[in-house]
C-alpha cells in the first residue's frame, strides 16, 4: 500500500510528475493546491477562507488544510494508498498525517532556487482541462491557447512575481524543516529535479520501482 509524499519548493515539478507517478502506482493523486483551488472556484466556505492566503502566497491555516486532507484520505479510493502532492507543508501537518496513516516514502524534489522563478512566472494553465504549460519549456502549439480544447490559457494569481517571492520564503521557513524530520525517520528519498520533464520522469520511475511498496500497473 504505497503512501507517498512529493515534497519540494514551488515550481519544482511536483504536479507535473505526480500525475504519471500516481497512475504508475495505481493510487489517487491528491494535490492540496488543486483541492484548494477547486474550493475557491466553487465558492465554498473553505474556498472563501483560503483564497486571500493563496493569492498572497501564504499557507492556508493548518486546521483548514488538515480537515480537507483527512476527509479526502478517508475515502475508499485511498484504501490502497495515495500520492500526496503539496502536503504536508508544516511540522504540525506532518505530525497529524503520521497520526492518520504512516507515510512510506517522501520524495524530495531538489532544485536550485534560481530555476524556480522562471518556471513559475512562465506557467500557464487551461482553466477547463487543467493541463499545465510553460511559455518557455512547454509552450502550447498556438500561443495562449490550450492544445486540447482551444480554451484561453490563464496564469495562476500566485504565479505573479511578488507572490512567488513570498511562496519561496514560506517554503524555506515552514516546509524545508520537514526534510530533516523525514531524513531522521529514514524515509526521505532525494530526487534530482533538474533537467527536462522526461529526464525527471525517468528518475522517478527508477525510484518508485525500488520502493518496497511498489506494485507496477
Ligand atoms: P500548490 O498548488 O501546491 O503550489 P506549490 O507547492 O507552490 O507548487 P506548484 O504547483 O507551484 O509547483 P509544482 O512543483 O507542482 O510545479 P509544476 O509541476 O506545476 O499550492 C498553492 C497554494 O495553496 C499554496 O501557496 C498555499 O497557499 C495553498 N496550499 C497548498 N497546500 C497547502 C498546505 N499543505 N498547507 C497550507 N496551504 C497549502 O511545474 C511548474 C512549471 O514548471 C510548469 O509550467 C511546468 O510546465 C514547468 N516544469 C515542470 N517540470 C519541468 C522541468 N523538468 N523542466 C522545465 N520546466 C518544468
Amino acid at each position: 500500500m504505497p503512501r507517498i509524499v512529493f515534497l519540494g519548493p514551488p515550481g519544482a515539478g511536483k504536479g507535473t510528475q505526480a500525475v504519471g507517478a500516481a497512475r504508475e502506482l495505481g493510487v489517487p493523486h491528491l494535490s492540496t493546491g488543486d483541492l484548494l483551488r477547486a474550493a475557491v472556484q466553487d465558492g465554498s466556505a473553505l474556498g472563501r477562507e483560503a483564497e486571500a492566503h493563496m493569492r498572497a502566497g501564504h499557507l492556508v491555516p493548518d486546521d483548514l488544510v488538515v480537515r480537507m486532507v483527512a476527509e479526502r484520505i478517508g475515502r475508499a479510493d485511498c484504501d490502497g494508498g495515495y500520492l500526496l502532492d503539496g502536503f504536508p507543508r508544516t511540522l504540525a501537518q506532518a505530525e497529524i498525517l503520521e497520526g492518520i496513516a504512516p507515510t512510506d516514502r517522501v520524495v524530495s524534489f531538489e532544485i536550485p532556487e534560481a530555476l524556480l522563478k522562471d518556471r513559475l512566472t512562465g506557467r500557464r494553465q487551461c482553466p477547463k482541462c487543467r493541463t499545465v504549460y510553460n511559455v518557455s519549456t512547454k509552450p502550447p502549439k498556438v500561443s495562449g491557447i490550450c492544445d486540447l480544447d482551444g480554451e484561453a490559457l490563464a496564469q495562476r494569481s500566485d504565479d505573479r512575481a511578488e507572490a512567488v517571492r513570498t511562496r519561496l520564503e514560506v517554503y524555506r521557513t515552514e516546509t524545508e524543516p520537514l526534510l530533516a524530520l523525514y531524513k531522521r525517520r529514514g524515509i526521505l528519498v532525494p530526487l534530482d529535479a533538474v533537467g527536462s520533464p522526461e529526464e525527471v520522469t525517468g528518475r522517478i520511475r527508477r525510484l518508485l520501482a525500488e520502493m518496497p511498496t511498489h506494485r507496477r500497473r
